[in-house]
């Protein structure tokens, strides 16, 4: 009996380490391999401790290919290693008033001086990188890794659209830079594209992204770099270097002359005269960091005297000339009082945690996205739990992590998805290889509302007035049953809802009314097809030219599109492979949606052609003339060089007419170019 208890005791033991070494083994990847982390460092080293701790008690269950048998993770393979011209520091930082004080203090004190000017910059939440420049063209993109030894990712950094591939020798010349030289900047995502993107994920079924620093240091390190093209990263310039030091005598001006060379330098930075100023231009930005298009977590404040930068030096890893300002976190711990379902558009349910209200950064958070079951395993999070939660620049708050001290001691109940739809009570499943449980019932309410809202969003059909709660009421009395019935609604029957009189009823008729002129591929993006978005529904309409051919098309057929592979393809004949589908199109047809377009090649006119657009134009916007440009062919680029083939000038054309002159790049005007791609008529 006792050995039969022992052995019992032993299998459960060797069970907790295989799940122990499972979960490690994630984090590993996640951190290493795809540079986005789930849990933070310390969380990470207790689980591995933890192991440790059981391996050393049970030395007969260790194995080699156990994560404590390593030193660090795998390294990701693939990037060459480059030494840095000089090491890439990080900065020391400073969390309030009197510690920046103290830093002041220091400065005055080591230089002797009783004033010192400084340049206040946002401290951008991305990962620092290097640019190394030979005769004005871009050679190498170099990751900070060690600070000493960085990693190679010039094809990655290629990609980005705000790092000048080649400068023209003039230009270098004029901006005061020497022919070789080297950037450094921050690399990051701008929250548009985060957002974005993670939308994008989220209906995919893949797993989404934390933050945007963390996808901006995992894209620039993807092996296939078309991946880090379409990721739309942003890089800002402000370190300037000759041979490892800085190239001017003062901050401020190697700043003016990065941005004169066509980096993008970052606007709101500001000369202060004082440590007061410093404050004044800290406190600006604290307050408004959420206007900004891309996160920031600080301010970096630096002498601006170069000669002065010198003298004072380096402590260890971070110089003395500079400090970090970090802005509190906007994380709180509360607890999980419930976690809730919500039903999307294509069935999803997303687990949402109710949590006792907190205020983070100025307001009061009661709600976190739980996402799917695989996060809440992962996170082990059980409702009573407390967490923290975080509030990024994404607008949903997050768990981030599970607290277990005395003060904040474990919740009991474990969540488990339901077995029926909370909204319809139709079965839920969820699809092998998968992390999203899903309604299958295709008449279920919750589906019904969020696709209603979907096709009269603003990036679909744009009718104003129809939301949250005109849409609830319309499905709620069996108004609309369909998006077709959106076509149906009438004066009177809009007169039924609450609070509707009827001018609003005439206007959201006439709302209704526009939106059928809306393009083809609005109306493709409007059907909800799954994996189906915006990008892709226009590359369909561009290539059928008509909702008929689409619908027609076979999955060879529709492989044949720019970004449409087998999993899409099949998803969209399945789509209309539904008589019910069909029978919507019809009544979209009947109501007078657009369901034809232009089917679009693209010309040959202007292939090989470059353009550059600058100043005011008139007849066109500047979208439009690109588009008309690519249309044809040719190529919109931001910079004028020896390659450019003509300069569309407008009113008020600046620089690039300059250098188009200096250059004999040929000049145009806006009707000219019309010539050229042969839209005039
Ligand atoms: S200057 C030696 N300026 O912050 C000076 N850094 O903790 C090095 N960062 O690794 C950096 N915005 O990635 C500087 N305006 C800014 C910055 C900035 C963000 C990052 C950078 C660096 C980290 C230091």
């Amino acid at each position: 009996m006792a050995r039969a208890g022992k052995e019992g005791a032993i299998k459960e033991i060797e069970k907790k380490v295989e799940a122990l070494r499972d979960t490690i083994r994630y984090h590993e990847h996640s951190y290493y391999v795809l540079d986005d982390p789930e849990i933070t460092d310390a969380e990470f080293d207790r689980l591995v401790n933890e192991l440790k701790k059981i391996e050393a008690e049970h030395p007969e269950l260790v194995t080699p290919n156990s994560p404590t048998q390593r030193i660090g993770g795998k390294p990701r393979e693939g990037f060459v290693k480059v030494r840095h011209s000089s090491p890439m520091l990080s900065l020391d930082n400073v969390y309030n008033e009197e510690e920046l004080r103290d830093w002041e203090r220091r400065v005055l004190e080591l230089s002797g001086r009783s004033e010192v000017d400084y340049v206040c910059e946002l401290k951008l939440d991305g990962m620092s990188l290097a640019l190394r420049y030979e005769d004005g063209t871009v050679q190498r993109g170099i990751t900070r890794g060690d600070g000493s030894i960085g990693e190679d990712v010039t094809l990655n950094v290629r990609t980005v659209r705000t790092v000048p591939l080649e400068i023209d020798a003039a230009v270098v010349k004029k901006a005061g830079l020497p022919a070789t030289f080297e950037v450094r900047g921050e690399l990051l995502m701008p929250l548009t594209a985060f957002r974005k993107m993670n939308e994008e994920r989220e209906r995919d079924g893949l797993q989404i992204f934390a933050n945007p620093r963390n996808v901006a240091a995992g894209t620039v390190r993807q092996l296939d770099s078309s991946v880090t093209a379409q990721r739309r990263l942003d890089y800002f310039a402000y370190q300037l270097l000759k041979d490892g030091r800085t190239h001017f005598d003062l901050h401020s001006k190697a700043l003016a002359a990065l941005q004169a060379a066509g980096f993008k330098v970052n606007p709101n930075h500001k000369l202060a005269k004082s440590i007061e100023e410093v404050l004044k231009f800290i406190q600006h930005w604290e307050e408004r960091r959420d206007s900004l298009p891309y996160e920031i977590d600080g301010i970096v404040i630096k002498v601006n005297r170069i000669a002065l930068q010198d003298e004072l030096g380096f402590t260890g890893k971070a110089p003395r000339w500079a400090i970090a300002y970090k802005f509190a976190a906007r994380g709180g711990i509360t607890q999980i009082e419930d976690v809730l379902i919500t039903v999307g558009r294509t069935g999803k349910l997303t687990p949402t945690a109710r949590l006792k209200p907190v205020p983070i950064g100025g307001t009061t958070v009661s709600r976190a996205t739980l996402h799917n079951m695989d996060f809440i395993e992962r996170l082990g999070v059980k409702i009573g739990d407390w967490v923290e939660v975080e509030r990024g620049g994404d607008v949903i708050p997050k768990v981030t992590r599970v607290m277990d001290d005395k003060d904040h001691p474990r919740g009991g109940k474990v969540f488990e998805m339901p077995e029926r739809c909370p909204e319809c009570g139709g079965h839920i499943v969820r699809t092998e290889g998968e992390a999203d449980h899903r309604c299958v019932n295709a008449n279920c309410p919750a589906k019904l509302r969020e696709s209603i809202l979907h096709f009269a969003s603003r990036q679909v059909m744009n009718i104003e007035g129809m939301g949250d709660v005109m849409v609830n009421q319309l499905t709620d009395r069996g108004l609309v049953k369909s998006v077709a019935d959106i076509y149906d609604l009438t004066q009177e029957k809009l007169l039924t809802l609450d609070r509707m009189g009827e001018k609003s009823a005439k206007n959201v008729l006439a709302e209704i009314e526009g939106s059928k002129k809306l393009p083809l591929e609005r109306v493709i993006f409007g059907l909800g097809i799954r994996f189906v978005g915006e990008r892709t529904a226009e590359f369909l309409a561009e290539h059928f030219g008509s909702m008929d051919a689409l619908m027609q098309a076979t999955l060879e057929q529709l492989q044949e599109v720019n970004e449409v592979g087998p999993r899409i393809g099949q998803s969209i004949v399945e789509f209309f492979q539904e008589p019910k589908n069909c029978e919507l199109v019809e009544r979209l047809r009947k109501a007078g949606l657009t369901l034809t377009g232009a089917k679009k090649e693209r010309g040959t006119q202007l292939a090989g052609k470059t353009f550059v657009l600058t100043g005011t134009l008139v007849r066109h916007t500047r979208d439009g003339a690109k588009k008309l440009i690519e249309d044809a062919g040719g190529k919109v680029s931001g910079s004028v060089s020896k390659k450019t083939d003509y300069v569309v000038a407008g009113t008020e054309a600046g620089s690039k007419l300059d250098k188009a002159k200096e250059l004999g790049v040929a000049v145009i005007d806006e009707e000219q170019m019309e010539e050229l791609v042969g839209a005039k008529s």
